[in-house]
């Protein structure tokens, strides 16, 4: 009987307990990991690659060879780790694919620096960077969304539209990632990336077709639309302790140093000098240890012209992300009655109730998947890693620097005390009706 090596070695043990199963795979999980095999090494020594150049060999059948190498190191390793695999694990004749987790760099230096040892072992072909918010169901929803209907394409540009933000809240503070956070902070690690996507979908123009080099030549091309970002667009913070004292502050994690100036949280706006988006700011504001989780989009639209409704609110397209994926339109409406009242309402698409049976998969899950069929569609091109970087670049040095530096805010809170001013400086009004997305339904 063959006896199931999962069960005895601790690497199974902790892997199993990190996989996401949903009831129909649970069964598969023993024999999913009997395929896993851990084996141990330095990143820079060619004897250890050579060692699991063997084991990998132990364990491919057939003559049709495909090789996925998965990196999720820190920067500094890549270029060892990528040279070693591709002089001792490389599979001549068969296909080999390189898949690299952020963060890739750390400014426009460090990232090209790091593309060219790259690009000196692998092709741009066998490169894939992953950026897991692509693989996202709503992130990839925008594009049919945009170029799919005819009634959002005619208002998408700067002649309906006031102002984008994109959010991204999180209720949890860095605990036990504070080493890694540090070096990097929230502008390096969620924005220069993930939102960054999000707003290339949001802005880019129309692709020749889906192919994967269309819509990445399109997402560039916004990309170098956008200046690097200025001092005056900027507010970023760090949070402290929750006002009931039972969360602690960022300084106080593990491996964050006592006078760290890294940012938890950064409100910034950005603007794309092009003919569509020429003067609508794109308003980003992320957070670690907010007062709610939510990752959404939000496009405001300007005011009807020659209104006969003064004081209504502007109407709003919400992109929500997660949780409770959902679309919804913010509209007037007659409030039902004898009396001419207009009050908003909304066109609400929520993915629970329009799509109960339909499951939602797992960005991993979907991207992975990209991977074996060889579609770079969802992946970083080296050009788009470069355009992104450079809006930043600066500003972080200067962030680094200690020359912009962070306002505290408490755990569990909204951010910095400044930010609303922040946002409604650049454009961003509040309802002036009172309305709430009833998010209840979703839950
Ligand atoms: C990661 C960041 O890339 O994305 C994390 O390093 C962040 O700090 C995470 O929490 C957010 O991903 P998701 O899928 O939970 O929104």
């Amino acid at each position: 009987m063959r006896v199931l090596k999962w069960i005895a070695h601790p690497f199974h043990d902790r892997f199993s307990k990190n996989l996401t199963k949903n009831d129909q795979d649970k069964g598969k999980v023993p024999q999913f990991l009997d395929l896993c095999e851990y084996v141990r090494g330095s990143y820079d020594k060619a004897e250890d690659f050579k060692n699991l150049n063997k084991e990998i060999e132990k364990r491919e059948g057939g003559s049709k060879r495909r090789r996925i190498f998965y990196l999720a190191l820190p920067p500094s390793v890549y270029g060892d780790v990528a040279k070693g695999l591709r002089e001792h694990c490389y599979c001549e004749g068969g296909q080999n694919r390189l898949v690299i987790e952020k963060p890739f760099g750390f400014d426009t230096e460090s990232s090209n620096k790091l593309g060219k040892q790259l690009s000196s072992l692998w092709s741009e072909e066998e490169i894939y960077r992953i950026d897991h918010y692509l693989g996202k169901e709503m992130v990839k929803n925008i594009i049919p969304l945009r170029f799919a209907n005819v009634f959002f394409g005619t208002v998408w540009n700067r002649q309906s539209i006031d102002n984008v933000q994109i959010t991204f809240k999180e209720p949890f503070g860095t605990e036990g990632r504070g080493g890694y956070f540090d070096e990097f902070g929230i502008i390096r690690d969620v924005i220069q990336n993930h939102l960054i996507q999000v707003l290339c979908y949001l802005a880019m123009e129309k692709p020749l077709s889906l192919d994967a080099e269309h819509v990445r030549d399109e997402k560039v091309k916004v990309l170098k639309c956008i200046h690097p970002l200025k001092e005056d667009d900027i507010l970023v913070g760090q949070y402290t302790k929750s006002l009931d004292g039972q969360k602690p502050g960022y300084r106080d994690d593990e491996g964050v140093k006592k006078d760290s100036n890294a940012p938890t949280f950064a409100a910034l706006v950005l603007h794309i000098d092009n003919d569509r988006w020429s003067g609508v700011p794109f308003i980003f504001k992320s957070g670690k240890a907010l007062e709610e989780h939510k990752v959404e989009v939000r496009i405001q639209f300007q005011e009807c012209p020659g209104n006969i409704f003064p004081g209504v609110s502007r109407n709003e397209l919400v992109i929500r992300l997660q949780p409770n994926e959902a679309v919804y339109v913010k509209f007037q409406n007659k409030l039902p009655g004898l009396e001419m009242i207009p009050v908003v309402t909304e066109l609400d698409l929520t993915y629970k109730e329009r799509f109960p049976n339909q499951r939602i998969p797992d960005a991993y899950e979907a991207l992975l998947l990209d991977v074996l069929n060889n579609n770079h569609s969802n992946f970083v091109r080296d050009d788009e890693l470069e355009a992104a970087w450079e809006i930043f670049t600066p500003i972080l040095h200067k962030i680094d620097a200690n020359e912009i530096t962070c306002e505290p805010y408490p755990y569990g809170s909204r951010g910095p005390s400044s930010l609303s001013a922040f946002v409604e400086k650049h454009g961003y009004k509040r309802d002036t009706q009172p309305y709430d997305w009833n998010d209840i339904k979703a839950q």
